[in-house]
């Protein structure tokens, strides 16, 4: 079985083929044309000039996936697009393009969600997380955890109750300096925040002590905990963001120069150890779930791979995570949930419409 998955939710216009040999899903190709260079020079992503790119984009991006897998688009299974959530004009572009390609080769046609697909990329490869399973999606618009009964059964756990845990890197490192997106820079910065404060260059042992250090016992760079504190799991990542810009004006106010690395450091340490917290919680919640997937792209954060990494050793589940190449927005993640959706029969129409909201 052959999948081409089609994504255009946001600034990466992507397509790729994924195979199923009745075990296991494997990429044949993953094509991402990122629009990024252009969006770094607004600061974040313009919506009306994505669609344009996307539209640009897509028709060679699904191409070259097909000529890389080496396949013609009659020898598919079925197609899939990401039809939520996202900007809408962008996701209009995939959906459209999808239609006409699945009309005219008389292809099943299958929306997908792109938070489930983010998901699903945990699925490719040698082992698949066995349901019942806890899912993270950390995103530039997420910050969830679901328990999937299937790999197409999602119920909520807890969830961000304002902004995401992605979008607040990429604002707060805005602030700091870091081009857009800043998620990859705000990862590099901590780190080197992390070592100068602990005076190694041993990252890991340097998180570690983290707490220990003057850095965060001064109160120099206090900001407070995401993690809500009612049991809901639930998190704010706008109080942290609050505290954040409220701290760099004091420091712009009072002219003290601020030590980025060690703010970066901070920050970091304040959502990684959240996420942490409300994870735990949530498998202590669900003991039976014994396999954890964390997926989207702040699920390539080097801190909290590190930190997911012990606590699901700690508590003896199994860690689904996908590689970093996985972990941005691709095709191949859409393609792995097309399989499971188009399993389960779900078809969509020449009526397939886009919608920019949640749909999972
Ligand atoms: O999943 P994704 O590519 O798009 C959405 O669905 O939102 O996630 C993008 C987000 C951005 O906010 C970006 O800054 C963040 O993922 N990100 C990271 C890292 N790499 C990307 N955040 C923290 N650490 C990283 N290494
Ligand atoms: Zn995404």
């Amino acid at each position: 079985m052959f999948y081409l998955g089609i994504e255009s939710s946001c600034d990466e216009t992507a397509a790729a083929v994924v195979a199923f040999d009745g075990e296991r899903l494997s990429v044949l190709s993953n094509i991402v044309a990122s629009q990024i260079d252009t969006h770094r020079l607004y600061g974040g992503v313009v919506p009306e000039i994505a669609s344009r790119a996307h539209a640009e984009a897509v028709s060679r991006v699904t191409q070259e996936a097909l000529a890389q897998a080496g396949l013609t688009p009659a020898e598919l299974t079925a197609v899939g697009v990401t039809a939520h959530p996202g900007l809408i004009g962008a996701l209009l572009v995939g959906v459209n393009f999808a239609k006409g390609l699945a009309a005219a080769y008389g292809l099943p046609l299958v929306p997908v969600d792109h938070m489930r697909a983010h998901i699903a990329a945990a699925y490719i490869g040698e082992e698949m997380p066995k349901p019942p399973f806890l899912a993270l999606a950390v995103s530039g618009g997420h910050t969830s955890l679901y328990r999937a009964s299937g790999y197409t059964e999602f119920s909520p756990v807890s969830a961000t109750r304002d902004d995401a845990i992605g979008e607040s890197f990429d604002k707060i490192g805005r602030l700091i300096g870091i081009p857009y997106p800043a998620g990859a820079g705000f990862d590099r910065l901590a780190a080197e925040g992390f070592c100068r404060a602990a005076g190694t260059d041993d990252v890991r042992a340097a998180y570690r002590a983290f707490k220990k250090t003057d850095t965060y016992t001064s109160g120099a760079y206090a900001l407070p905990s995401p993690a809500m504190e009612d049991g809901t799991g639930d998190f704010s990542f706008s109080g942290l963001k609050t505290a954040a810009i409220n701290l760099l004006h004091r420091y712009e106010q009072t002219g003290e120069e601020l030590d980025t690395a060690r703010f970066a450091a901070a920050y970091t340490y304040r959502a990684v150890e959240a996420v942490i917290k409300q994870t735990d919680l949530a498998l202590k919640q669900s003991p039976d779930c014994r396999a954890l997937v964390v997926a989207g792209g702040v699920a390539a954060n080097s801190h909290l791979r590190a930190r997911i990494g012990e606590l699901c050793e700690k508590r003896g589940v199994a860690l689904f995570i996908p590689p970093l190449s996985l972990c941005g927005d691709n095709g191949a993640m859409v393609a792995a949930e097309c399989h499971f959706s188009y399993l389960d029969g779900v078809r969509a129409g020449d009526d397939l419409n886009a919608s920019a909201s949640d749909g999972i």
